[in-house]
């Protein structure tokens, strides 16, 4: 597997990081099912100022909170090849199975959908093996 390790220095950084890995998924060909990418890392690692940034980078215009609270929050993508985004964030799942209830196997099956998942190694087995993986880490 390809492994890089970026260092980001402020949360303006970490949003342009964000956007740009978005726009360089937005690119890729649409395949047999949705693009998944996980978040893994400590809390108030820099998970959903990514999110901020990647959300801007396919197009979003509405702001992006933490979907801590909603766990689940779908947005519209008026991309050529990526229709529907998906942040969700597993923090307080008390089971996998939560995600399941909230049609997660419907969202992957959808190869226009990209979803990314903060805390996705909380629900490690149900993400498509071909999920993208970026591992958080503070600095200092
Ligand atoms: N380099 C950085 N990248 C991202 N966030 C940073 C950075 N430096 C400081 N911060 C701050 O750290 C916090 C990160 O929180 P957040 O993105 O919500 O993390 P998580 O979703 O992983 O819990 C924010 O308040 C942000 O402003
Ligand atoms: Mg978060």
């Amino acid at each position: 597997m390809k492994k890089s390790t970026l260092v980001s220095n402020s949360p303006r950084a970490t949003r342009a990081l964000g956007s740009k890995v978005a726009k360089s998924i937005l690119k890729l060909p649409v395949g047999k099912h949705a693009v998944v990418v996980s978040l893994e890392g400590d809390l108030g690692s820099g998970k959903t100022t990514f999110s901020q940034g990647f959300a801007r980078g396919l197009g979003v215009k509405e702001r992006v909170s933490s979907p801590t609270f909603v766990i689940m929050k779908p947005y519209k993508l008026k991309t050529k090849n990526y229709k529907l985004f998906y942040h969700i964030d597993c923090y307080r799942l008390k089971s996998p199975k939560e995600l399941l209830e909230l049609h997660w196997k419907d969202i992957v099956k959808n190869p226009r959908a990209i979803a990314l998942v903060e805390w996705g190694n909380r629900v490690q087995h149900l993400l498509p093996r071909d999920a993208f993986h970026i591992r958080f880490k503070h600095a200092i």
